[in-house]
């Protein structure tokens, strides 16, 4: 299948064009770069003949706000006329998460100018929303910049790597056409001047970030829902979100956009490749904090494996690894009604009660599962002297992004 990737040079196409090679598929990294203008129109009626898909991920070189709207309102017109011609069957557009709530902006006003163009066109589309690049911080640290200090909103927000977005395009692209938008964002939440604060510190900048709450966002105010996802409702062909994983700290420093890597143990991942036999692995090696317990609780969830289920529409397969300290346990809980879990102790022994069972402890090999509506009275390292891990594999509406609810 020939796939056209519009903006294959940038900091998402380029990851995007390696991943859709790396599984075999032809595909034109189109830029100026390559001798693909969008705005001009030169080489793509060439770029796109015989290609089934268009991924348009290309960016506007300036954020001036009359140059970014005429830059993708022009581009976006002639990328949809030449797919017309072309006979293209699917157009894939990356846009911004909370884009419509920022209409102060010109930047978002450009990518909602964007986004009504693929709705109105005759081409079959999926637009992918992404929330803030993790590897964008930097730029966002700039763009608020006021003489020595940065000015930014604690507004809430839930970035995401462009590893992860260049994985989500790519399942987009491999799909059939959604005629609908996807929310995608990392599972980790910060408050934007605090993730500003971290990134600078980790690049050891000096620069002071001053919390203001009326301090624009590339001209917009922010509140709470700004930027964070939730706008489309978990219908089951938009339910990509949340499949990204954040990054932590070192990351954040590292220009190149590198993820941190928490490599598992020989021993996990020879469970692992058994357990996920038949499923993509490309996420295999990728972590991510999923929410750290109670520091009491002295448990650490990690996700270590995402990936949508494709012969299951809807649902993703999630895996867990549980870090119990000596003594540590996590609170009584319940996962969302659609997860089917199986968990495996891989170092020491659990103790464990799901609803009225009895309280079993679990040593390192052995298994149990939790049905959809199961509740997780007790989850406990059974040693207080020695740690104990558990993987936890769900199967789950791709929807339900949050696997652990603590009892109220
Ligand atoms: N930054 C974020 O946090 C964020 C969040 C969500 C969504 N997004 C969206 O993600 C998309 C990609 O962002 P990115 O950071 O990967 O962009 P980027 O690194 O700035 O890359 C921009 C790409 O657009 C190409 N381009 C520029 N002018 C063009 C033209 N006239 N014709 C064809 N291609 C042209 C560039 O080609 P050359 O290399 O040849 O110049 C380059 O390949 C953007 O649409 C952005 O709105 C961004």
């Amino acid at each position: 299948m020939k796939i056209v990737v519009i903006g294959g040079t940038g900091l998402i196409g380029t990851k995007l064009v390696n991943r859709l090679r790396h599984l075999g598929q032809e595909v034109i990294a189109a830029s100026p770069t390559s001798g693909v203008n969008t705005i001009t129109g030169a080489g793509l009626a060439a770029a796109l003949a015989g290609a089934r898909v268009v991924v348009d991920v290309a960016n506007a070189p300036s954020f001036e706000d009359a140059a970014v709207l005429s830059f993708f309102e022009t581009s976006g017109r002639n990328i949809l006329a030449a797919e017309a011609a072309a006979g293209v069957g699917h157009h894939v557009a990356l846009s911004v998460v909370g884009t419509d709530r920022l209409l102060q902006s010109g930047h978002f006003r450009a990518k909602v100018a964007q986004e009504n163009l693929i709705k109105a066109s005759s081409i079959p589309y999926t637009i992918l929303r992404a929330t803030q690049f993790f590897e964008f911080t930097g730029a966002i640290a700039q763009s608020a910049t006021d003489g020595q200090s940065i000015r930014l909103s604690p507004a809430l927000m839930r970035p995401v790597s462009s590893d992860d977005v260049a994985a989500a395009l790519a399942d987009v692209t491999s799909g059939a056409p959604l005629n609908g938008t996807i929310d995608l964002a990392g599972l980790e939440q910060f408050r934007l001047d605090e993730l500003v604060r971290r990134f600078l510190q980790a690049k050891q900048d000096a620069q002071q970030v001053i919390t203001d709450r009326q301090a624009p966002y590339f001209g917009a105010l922010l509140n709470d829902r700004s930027l964070t996802p939730g706008d489309h409702p978990p219908r089951r062909a938009d339910a990509l979100r949340g499949m990204a994983q954040p990054v932590r700290d070192g990351a954040l420093a590292r220009s190149d956009g590198a993820r941190s890597k928490r490599h598992l143990t020989k021993g996990e991942q020879k469970m692992l490749s058994r357990l996920l036999y038949g499923v993509a692995v490309a996420a295999l090696a990728t972590t991510a904090t999923l929410a750290d317990d109670p520091p009491a609780t002295k448990s650490k969830v990690t996700l270590v494996f995402d990936h949508l289920l494709p012969n299951a529409p809807g649902k993703s397969m999630r895996c867990v690894l549980v870090d119990y300290q000596p003594g540590g346990s996590s609170p009584a809980h319940t996962h969302p009604g659609s997860a089917f879990i199986y968990a495996t102790v891989l170092e020491g022994a659990i103790r464990s009660k799901v609803n009225d069972g009895p309280e079993k402890i679990y040593h390192a090999g052995e298994s149990f599962a939790e049905l959809p509506g199961d509740h997780h009275g007790v989850s406990a390292n059974a040693s207080n002297t020695q740690p104990a891990r558990l993987l936890a594999v769900f199967v789950v509406d791709t929807a339900d992004v949050n696997l652990v609810t603590p009892d109220k």
